[in-house]
């Protein structure tokens, strides 16, 4: 699809019933997020959600029986400890949830560790730039890799991290909360595709999670967009942003840093 020019649709859901809805609607991937833990729990981070939680939301997305590829989150302190422990939880999300692929969040540190899922045949989906696993030492959910207000070398990092993922044996990566000329950058250089969220409208796909889609949060991050609004229903909302992101009207220079 990256090398057609056929952006790659994405979006998060959590059950049952939605993810029927967004499967009907042509959605490429369905990425059962950690995100589930905020949007749906009520947590203020991703840091609370459980391998137990994330089989739980995986095998309510699967029963829907979708077209999609079903992407499921390892959540924090499922792989960071020990690619054994990373290999192991990356399976059961497969075995017990019904995933097809599993996302982790890191660059160069977790190289190794998406090497040897890879290596059982589990395929991955990387994520850099704003990993909100990483909130602490970020000091909030911050946009990662400005030209001004960066740490010095925080964007060659973030090249070096995005490279390290693909050497790795991922099969796709997402560019979140990065500014767009270093999503763009980013998207040229790595042959597999780039899937944006916040990261401006040159990336091989986008992400948004289906609750900011369907205007369901208190405060929608600036990347985002109600589709609800002016719809007659999720159904409709959901056909917006496929048909938005296909044809390269979402998102747009007002969601981009
Ligand atoms: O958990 C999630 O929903 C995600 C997306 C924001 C990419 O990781």
């Amino acid at each position: 699809m990256k090398a057609d020019g056929n952006r790659i649709t994405v979006l998060t859901s959590y059950d049952y019933p939605l993810t029927r809805i967004m499967d009907g609607c042509g959605v490429d991937i369905i990425l059962v997020g950690d995100s589930v833990g905020v949007v749906v729990a009520g947590h203020e981070t991703t840091l609370p959600v459980t391998m137990e939680e994330m089989i739980y939301h995986t095998r309510a997305v699967v029963r829907a029986q979708p077209r999609a590829l079903v992407v499921a989150d390892l959540p924090f302190l499922s792989y960071q400890v020990s690619p054994h422990e990373a290999v192991a939880n990356a399976g059961r999300l497969i075995k017990e949830g019904g995933a097809e692929a599993v996302k982790l969040e890191g660059g160069s540190a977790v190289a190794e560790t998406i090497a040897r899922i890879a290596a059982v045949d589990i395929p991955v989906m990387g994520h850099v730039g704003l990993t909100p696993q990483s909130v602490h030492r970020m000091g909030g959910h911050k946009v990662q890799g400005r030209r001004r207000g960066s740490a010095p070398g925080q964007r060659e990092r973030l090249i070096e991290d995005a490279l390290a993922v693909e050497a790795a044996g991922a099969f796709a990566i997402v560019l979140e909360g990065i500014p767009e000329d270093l999503a763009a950058e980013l998207t040229e250089q790595l042959t597999i595709p780039t899937i944006g969220i916040g990261a401006g409208t040159d990336c091989s796909g986008q992400v948004l999670v289906l609750y900011d889609l369907l205007g369901l949060v208190p405060r929608a991050p600036k990347f985002s967009k109600n589709f609800l609004a002016g719809t007659d229903g999720i159904e409709a909302a959901v056909r917006a942003y496929v048909a938005a992101v296909k044809d390269g009207s979402f998102p747009a220079a007002e969601h981009a840093f």
